[in-house]
């Protein structure tokens, strides 16, 4: 039997909550020791579109900051990579602090605590405002993050849009998929459901803007796959039409969900990001309920619909045995964010249970 390697909690978090997200994109990502051998399957064990994976499990937009993190993430057993979302122009994004831990404590409202006492109520509000560099430096290293794949991995370029210059927010996203395209990305997903920002954080809501944005992205990156990144819908049936939408424009797949929406205070109840951010996006362990319910209908619809949209699953996978449950209820790839930079070898961990049909020894 391989030499079990020392894992969680041992290994600090990828992400220092207490550093800017600059500092963390430039010294970060913050792992120590050697990183434990893979355990070894032959061949390949997933697909995505015209690409064959290692396996069906990823990371969605949001840790992977630059090429850096990217290569570390590839080396630890995640095998679908997504490059946080990029703007077609340089962007300093939200102030310090990004990340609070934080627990719901009804629907729409969570409360900042200091530290969750165990990873499965690892939860937490994240505030960036989807910083970006520019479009020279992304050029270079969503090259770089390419290369460093091997056969076998992928990357996904993640782009939204915004009013600019004069410029739709439409031109805009389609600006910043060229950006993508040109760099080399092989999938692009389009941000319609960021809740940090504004009305193009909504889009996925409005199945006129979903077709219309989808068809111009689509037009301009053809043929590249385009995904779209979803959020959780209030009614089932602008769901269905936003998917219908969706395929409509061209699209091939649909990933969420994206962050949840709450009103973020601390102990005193006052905006815990300050005034200016009194709500912020949620994500972790306490989504993963709503992200699952998220897949079933999604999966129902497409199914009911006849639709050709492959579904990527994520929202509060913490731990190893979870991804299973994101693909049981239809999602072709599941994802995690937020449990990755809190437990790195969360992929290493799957991969162990895949090999030896057991939770790892050391998993907590
Ligand atoms: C630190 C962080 C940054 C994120 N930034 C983005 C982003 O730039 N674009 C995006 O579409 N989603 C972003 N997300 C949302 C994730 O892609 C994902 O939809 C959400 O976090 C739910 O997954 P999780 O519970 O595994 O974290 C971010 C999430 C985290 C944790």
């Amino acid at each position: 039997m391989q030499a079990l390697p020392n894992w969680f909690p041992q290994q600090p978090p990828l992400y220092d909550v207490t550093k800017s997200c600059a500092e963390n994109a430039t010294n970060g990502p913050f792992f120590i020791g050697e990183i434990p051998e893979r355990p070894k399957t032959r061949g390949m064990h997933a697909k995505l579109f015209e690409f064959d994976l290692f396996s069906p499990i990823g990371i969605p937009a949001g840790p992977l900051f630059n090429a850096k993190w990217i290569a570390l993430a590839s080396k630890l057993g995640f095998d679908v990579l997504t490059y946080k979302t990029i703007r077609s122009f340089s962007h300093p994004g939200h102030q310090h602090p990004n990340i609070l831990f934080v627990e719901p404590t009804s629907q729409n409202l969570a409360h900042t605590i200091s530290a969750p006492d165990q990873l499965d109520r690892l939860t937490i509000t994240n505030s960036f405002g989807m910083p970006s560099r520019s479009p020279d430096f992304l050029l270079e290293d969503i090259d770089r993050a390419n290369r460093c794949l091997p056969k076998g991995q992928l990357l996904i370029v993640s782009v939204v849009g915004s009013t600019h210059q004069g410029i739709s927010v439409r031109d805009d996203f389609v600006r910043a998929a060229q950006i993508a395209r040109a760099a080399g990305a092989k999938v692009i997903e389009a941000n319609f459901s960021c809740p940090n920002v504004g009305a193009e954080g909504l889009l996925y809501n409005h199945p006129e803007a979903v077709y219309d944005f989808a068809r111009a992205l689509v037009s301009a990156i053809h043929p590249i796959p385009l995904v779209l990144k979803m959020g959780l819908f209030s009614h089932r049936e602008t769901m269905r039409a936003s998917f219908l939408a969706a395929a409509r424009a061209g699209a091939r797949a649909i990933c969420g969900i994206n962050t949840v929406s709450m009103r973020i205070v601390d102990a005193q109840g006052l905006p815990a990001l300050g005034p200016s951010r009194p709500t912020s996006g949620v994500c972790g362990a306490a989504i993963r309920a709503d992200a699952l319910q998220f897949l079933h209908d999604a999966h129902e619809i497409l199914h009911k619909e006849k639709l050709d949209l492959t579904l990527i699953g994520c929202g509060g996978i913490v731990r190893a045995g979870q991804f299973d449950e994101f693909l049981s209820a239809g999602a072709q790839i599941a994802m995690s964010a937020t449990g990755m930079m809190w437990d790195p070898l969360l992929a290493l961990r799957y991969h162990w249970e895949k090999v030896h049909a057991s939770p790892h020894p050391a998993a907590l």
